[in-house]
Parts: structure tokens; C-alpha cells; sequence
């Protein structure tokens, strides 16, 4: 078996109402629709990216005493214009808002990287400790230096590590109507050989949309693993109309990007693929989770190597429903089918060699049937339903112990105690109890969450999937 695959059949498909319990809960109403949430497990500091807003917050969701709320628009910008905005030549130009499309804490660095999609994307530097207080910003560079997309709807992923060069920002955004067509690239984060802040690190280290005016991307995940670095999106063709999710890998050092390879990722079952992917999250399954996959399966997988859950949908005509299914890809045997596939590529270069794609085909592993459970219609209990009819975002963020876990909706964060969920002893209760934080059942009869993987299947269990609000998860595990 090429791939193996764990297909949660989610009950209930439109959870357009998710209870959640707040006996405990704090929270924090932003005054704009928020975008991104990040977590310093240094110091338990919580950031938050807003339209027109950025927030630095304590750990328990009070502001920062003496740091005040920063604003980032709306200025007078057009989309067409390049920065800085003169507005005799950009006649156009009009009070627009400001998107928060990256929020990166560099910890390492004791820095925070924000970019939003007023000026053509163009990113800032300002410091962890106060987010005030911007040490970097430069609109005058020109194209050299847009890095997020410009477009409030077009998703942009980042990513900072270490090179042998320095700090260095991997971005991966999708190519909007009056965006440079770049969709992946690496950005430096010094000063250094007449390079500027934000610059490519080197001139190739960029790749274009290849049919930018037939294709658009929806990037949903980016993450690294040993030297690579890799990129998961979506991508729609216009001509033909098809949807593909697609896995793109880079080696990290390699400036020249001639390592990136793209590789179909196909989650299906009996009745075809599933063709939307709404999140992703790579994580090493740990050892309960391993015990429940590898019952049924041959595979081998060590608890410490990584796997990939992705959470994909698709429209089923006949029944006028949207269906969705979680499906595993083992990291490893992702790098083994591209390297298979790069060894063919290079022999039969200029061929127009077809690959299949990379398929977790069939679909349940033994006969246990694991359930995502989504409540709906939501029911009042405890303390009461907290927020009525709002999606949950992508960002969810456990904090340094995995004690507490901060969502957010629209516009407000809230920091959610993980123990709560221990109080359910079985499946059923767990189900009964209809808490969609509590929803997730791993093991059969156990409710109880010891193994952080386990706790990563119930913030997905937490989605609203109607609105593609799916948690892209950022902890790091162990
Ligand atoms: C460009 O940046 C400078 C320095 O931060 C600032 O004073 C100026 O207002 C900006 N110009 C525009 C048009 O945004
Ligand atoms: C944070 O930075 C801002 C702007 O640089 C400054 O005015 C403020 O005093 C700083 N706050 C603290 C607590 O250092
Ligand atoms: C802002 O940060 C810089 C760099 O860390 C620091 O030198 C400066 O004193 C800070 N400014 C304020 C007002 O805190
Ligand atoms: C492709 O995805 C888009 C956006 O999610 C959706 O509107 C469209 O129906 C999908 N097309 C196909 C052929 O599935």
C-alpha cells in the first residue's frame, strides 16, 4: 500500500452553530475581524492580527499593560499603485483597509514579522516584547520588497527559520488579480550584501504561477521538516475546471530552487476523491493514535516521524451535499514517491511524463468507525453557548503546557481550559454531552486526552466547516 489513509466520517457536516463551554474561558473582543493569532511560549504573550489592528495580549487575554493597541490602517492605498502612494499619481488611490496576512514571531530573534495587504503586501519588523514599537519599515523599496498578497481574500502562509546565511521568511501566497505573480518564495530577514530586509535571499529563490491567468492558489500550510521546507495549497484551473491539492517541496538551502518538486496529494474513498483540502496539520502521531492506525495496517510508522492530517471536502451532486473526510499521508512516504517520481522525471525529461497522483485511497482502518462529532444543532448546557452561528478559525494555538487552547471567531479570542474535556469517561458520554470541543472519540471508550495528537483531532473536531474555517493548528510537539 502506497499510501495509507484514516477516513473520520464526520457526522454532521454543517455545524453552522458550535456550543462551547466558557465556565472558565477568558476572552478578548477584538474591534475588527481578526485574521491571525500567535502564542510566545516563552513568555505566554498572545498576538493578534486584525483588519486595521494588531494586539499584544497576556497569556489569560488582558491587554498588555502599558502597550498600547497598534493600528495599521486603513491608509490610502489601490491595489494597482505601487508604495508609497503619491496620490497625483495614483489618482485612484482611496481609504482602504488593512488585512493582517502574516503574523510570525521569531522568538529567537525577539522579533515579530507583520505584513498586511495595504501597500502591495509590504511586510514590518516590530519587537516581541512590544509590539509598538516598529524597528523596520520601508515603503520605498518597490517590487523588491511585496511580499504578502495584496488581495484581503487571497490566503499567504510564512514561515521564518535559520539558513546558513541567516534569519530567513519562506512565503508561500496565492496569486491574486493585481498581485506580481509570485506564489512561493524566500525572503531574508538582514541587512546583508546589498540585499534589504524582506528581499529575495537570491534571485531565484522565487517561483512564479506558471498559468497565472488560468490557475489560482489557496494556500493553507507551510511547515519544515529536516532540510526541507515544504507548502501545501490548493490549486483551481480554470480550463480545464479542476480543483487539485498539491504538495510542493523544497530543500531549504537550496537557493537556486532547483529541489522544488510538486506532487498531487489525493485523499478519496469508494466514490471518487474528495477535491477541496481546508486544512492541514503535520504532526508525529504519537503513540495512541499509532496503536489505533497501524492495527489494520502493514505501514510502519515510528511515533516520532511525521504524518499529515488534511481535512478535505467535496460537493456530492447526486445527494446535494458537501462531504468531507480526514485523510493521513505519511511524511516519509511523501519524500519516497518524490523522489521515485523526481528520478523519473530527470530520465524521461521532456517526455510529458503523467504522474498519478499521490492517493491515501480506501478508506477505514479496521472496523472501529472514529467519528469527528460536530455538534448541530447546538445545544445550551454548563455554562451556555458562548458565541451563536461563528465559524471558528484557522489559527488554534495550544499554549506552551497544552493546558489551554486560544480560538478565535470573527472578531473575538478565547482561551479555553483543555482538562475540561476529561470529565467525559466514554464515547458516548463525550457525544452526549454534544461539546464539539469535547466531540473527539480516539480510542474507543475513551474520551480522555494524554497524547497531544489526540487533542489535535478535537480541534478539528471544532470546525466550522461551512464556512472552510478549518483549524490550521501552530503548536509545535515534541
Ligand atoms: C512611508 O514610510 C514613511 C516612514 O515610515 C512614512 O513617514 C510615510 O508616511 C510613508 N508613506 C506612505 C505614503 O505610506
Ligand atoms: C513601546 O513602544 C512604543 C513605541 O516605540 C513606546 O512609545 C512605548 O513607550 C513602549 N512601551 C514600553 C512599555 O516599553
Ligand atoms: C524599540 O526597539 C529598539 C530595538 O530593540 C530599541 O532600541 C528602542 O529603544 C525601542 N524603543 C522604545 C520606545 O521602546
Ligand atoms: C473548486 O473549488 C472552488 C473553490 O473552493 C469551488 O467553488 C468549485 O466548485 C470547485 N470546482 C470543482 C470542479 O470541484
Amino acid at each position: 500500500m502506497a499510501a495509507w489513509i484514516w477516513v473520520l466520517s464526520i457526522l454532521s457536516y454543517s455545524c453552522f452553530t458550535c456550543a462551547l463551554r466558557h465556565k472558565t474561558s477568558d476572552s478578548f473582543t477584538s474591534k475588527t475581524e481578526l485574521s491571525h493569532l500567535a502564542v510566545n511560549h516563552e513568555t505566554g504573550t498572545v498576538y493578534l492580527g486584525a483588519m486595521n489592528f494588531l494586539y499584544q495580549l497576556t497569556k489569560d487575554l488582558k491587554p498588555y499593560p502599558s502597550i498600547g493597541d497598534v493600528t495599521t490602517g486603513p491608509h490610502n492605498d489601490n491595489k494597482m499603485c505601487t508604495p508609497p502612494i503619491d496620490e497625483s499619481q495614483c489618482t485612484e488611490a482611496k481609504l482602504t483597509d488593512n488585512y493582517n496576512k502574516i503574523l510570525l514571531l521569531d522568538t529567537l530573534e525577539k522579533k515579530i514579522v507583520i505584513c498586511g495587504s495595504l501597500f502591495k503586501g509590504i511586510c514590518s519588523i516590530r519587537e516581541l516584547e512590544n509590539i509598538s514599537n516598529r524597528t523596520y519599515y520601508e515603503n520605498g523599496s518597490g517590487e523588491k520588497s511585496f511580499v504578502a498578497s495584496n488581495d484581503e481574500n487571497v490566503a499567504t502562509v510564512g514561515l521564518i527559520t535559520s539558513l546558513e546565511k541567516g534569519r530567513m521568511m519562506f512565503v508561500g501566497k496565492g496569486n491574486g488579480v493585481s498581485d506580481n505573480g509570485i506564489i512561493i518564495s524566500t525572503r531574508q530577514l538582514f541587512n546583508k550584501e546589498g540585499r534589504e530586509i524582506f528581499e529575495l535571499y537570491a534571485d531565484p529563490a522565487v517561483i512564479k504561477s506558471a498559468y497565472p491567468s488560468s490557475s489560482t492558489q489557496e494556500f493553507l500550510y507551510i511547515f519544515e521538516d529536516n532540510r526541507y521546507v515544504y507548502f501545501i495549497f490548493n490549486e483551481h484551473l480554470k480550463q480545464p475546471l479542476k480543483n487539485r491539492t498539491i504538495i510542493a517541496r523544497l530543500c531549504k538551502e537550496d537557493e537556486h530552487y532547483h529541489s522544488y518538486f510538486e506532487m498531487d496529494l489525493e485523499c478519496k474513498d469508494k466514490s471518487g476523491p474528495y477535491n477541496q483540502c481546508n486544512a492541514v496539520y503535520a504532526a508525529a502521531p504519537g503513540q495512541i493514535l499509532l496503536d489505533s492506525i497501524t492495527l489494520s495496517r502493514q505501514d510502519d510508522i515510528a511515533p516520532s516521524e511525521k504524518i499529515l492530517i488534511a481535512l478535505f471536502q467535496r460537493i456530492n451532486k447526486d445527494k446535494n451535499s458537501l462531504e468531507s473526510a480526514l485523510c493521513m499521508f505519511s511524511l516519509r512516504q511523501i519524500n519516497q514517491k518524490m523522489e521515485e517520481k523526481r528520478e523519473k522525471c530527470y530520465k524521461r525529461s521532456g517526455l510529458g511524463v503523467f504522474y498519478k497522483p499521490f492517493v491515501a485511497d480506501s478508506v477505514l482502518c479496521n472496523s472501529k468507525t472514529h467519528q469527528v462529532f460536530l455538534a448541530n444543532p447546538a445545544k445550551e448546557y454548563g455554562g451556555g453557548v458562548f458565541e451563536k452561528n461563528q465559524a471558528i478559525k484557522k489559527d488554534l494555538v495550544l499554549d506552551a503546557l497544552q493546558e489551554h487552547l486560544y480560538l478565535m471567531t470573527a472578531n473575538k479570542v478565547f482561551r479555553l481550559p483543555v482538562q475540561e474535556c476529561d470529565i467525559y469517561y466514554t464515547c458516548d458520554q463525550c457525544i452526549n454531552a454534544q461539546d464539539p470541543y469535547c466531540g473527539w472519540c480516539v480510542t474507543e471508550g475513551k474520551s480522555i486526552v494524554q497524547d497531544p495528537f489526540d487533542k489535535l483531532y478535537r480541534l478539528f473536531s471544532l470546525a466550522d466547516q461551512s464556512n472552510s474555517q478549518i483549524p490550521e493548528v501552530d503548536i509545535s510537539w515534541k
